[in-house]
């Protein structure tokens, strides 16, 4: 028996901020988003709608998708940089809302790798036998940090949620290898000051092409198989010409990468389990399906995960 993903659900709120929208409120161009980013719209969560919300509502369709109640979840994991507020975490605010037991919850500050890290940490607790089912969400209401006058950063994020539920699953499927790693030598080129993000955009994105290929690559490796195994790549969806890039590093077709970043932009932390839902939603990824999934982020952190879908 290994771990792997029982059922999952997603939160993407429903106001659409096309690049022409913003093209009306600071100085920038549909065309210019679209050739550097690959963003053509994301959206943005209402004024009342605030990260637990959106954490609660991807949770519960997850837990139902795994065919489980709160219940029978025996650990939560939010993985976010955008929590309502410092302390209580989001994952206390989001056990207290689905009527869940008195697990233990925490949230988990890994930026856009959060949910790699969550994902790795739910396995360990799960190989162990030490839990049965872990919740894992990625959820960012990163509006609330963006600042609307820098052009540099307002373009690219976007908000939404990602949920997914780990337990036992048969031989063979679920992660089969993994790579988690930190670098905080690089926390000045992307934080949050006392209220907005800040990005040294060049920096991150040289990281970003070196670190998600090489862990690409680095998984696959441990897993034993071979880059021609590879059914899907499921990259963090930051900006389309570093996605390219860690494809290219992997050898895969373009239709073997997973690409949503035009309809949401980077949601930082929920990236990587919507862009994963959406395929498994459209019928693109199937019952054994190999998957590498890599992410980078702030801190600087990065994490990558081989998984072979289905239960
Ligand atoms: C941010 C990013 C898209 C910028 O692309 P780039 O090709 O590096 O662009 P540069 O920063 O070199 O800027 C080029 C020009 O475009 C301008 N520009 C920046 N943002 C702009 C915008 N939204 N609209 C129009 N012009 C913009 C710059 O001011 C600069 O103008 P200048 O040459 O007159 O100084 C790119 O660096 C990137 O994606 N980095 C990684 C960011 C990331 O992934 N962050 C999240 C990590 S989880």
């Amino acid at each position: 028996m290994s771990a792997g993903i029982l059922g999952m659900g997603k939160f993407i709120p429903e106001h659409v901020v096309t690049n022409t929208d913003l093209e009306k409120v600071m100085d920038t161009s549909d065309e210019w988003i679209r050739t550097r980013t690959g963003i053509e719209e994301r959206r943005i969560a209402d004024d009342d709608t605030d990260t637990s919300d959106m954490a609660f509502a991807a949770a519960e369709q997850a837990i139902q998708n795994a065919g489980l109640t709160p219940a029978d979840i025996d650990l939560i994991l939010v993985a976010t940089v955008t929590p309502d507020h410092p302390f209580p975490s989001v994952a206390c605010l989001l056990q207290d809302r689905l009527g869940a037991r008195t697990i233990p919850a925490m949230d988990i500050s890994a930026a856009c790798s959060g949910f790699m890290y969550g994902m790795v940490t739910a396995k360990q607790f799960i190989d162990t036998d030490t839990f049965r089912h872990v919740l894992v969400v990625g959820v960012e209401k990163l509006s609330k940090i963006t600042d609307w006058e820098d052009r540099g950063t307002a373009v690219l994020f976007g908000d939404a949620a990602a949920a997914a539920v780990l337990g036992h699953v048969s031989d063979g499927k679920g992660i089969l290898s993994f790579e988690l790693g930190a670098d905080g030598s690089g926390s000045k080129y992307l934080y949050q000051d006392d209220k907005f993000i800040k990005m040294n955009g060049r920096e991150v994105f040289k990281f970003a092409v070196r670190q998600m290929g090489e862990s690409a690559v680095h998984v696959v490796e441990k897993a034993g198989l071979k880059k021609e195994d590879i059914d899907y790549l499921i990259p963090h969806q930051a900006n389309i010409r570093i996605m390219e890039a860690s494809r290219e590093r992997l050898e895969i077709p373009e239709e073997k990468m997973i690409k949503t970043i035009q309809k949401y932009g980077n949601t930082s932390a929920s990236s990587i389990p919507l862009a994963l839902l959406d395929a498994v939603e459209s019928g693109q990824i199937t019952d054994g399906d190999l998957i590498v999934m890599v992410g980078f982020g702030g801190g600087l952190t990065w994490g990558a995960l081989t998984l072979r879908w289905g239960k």
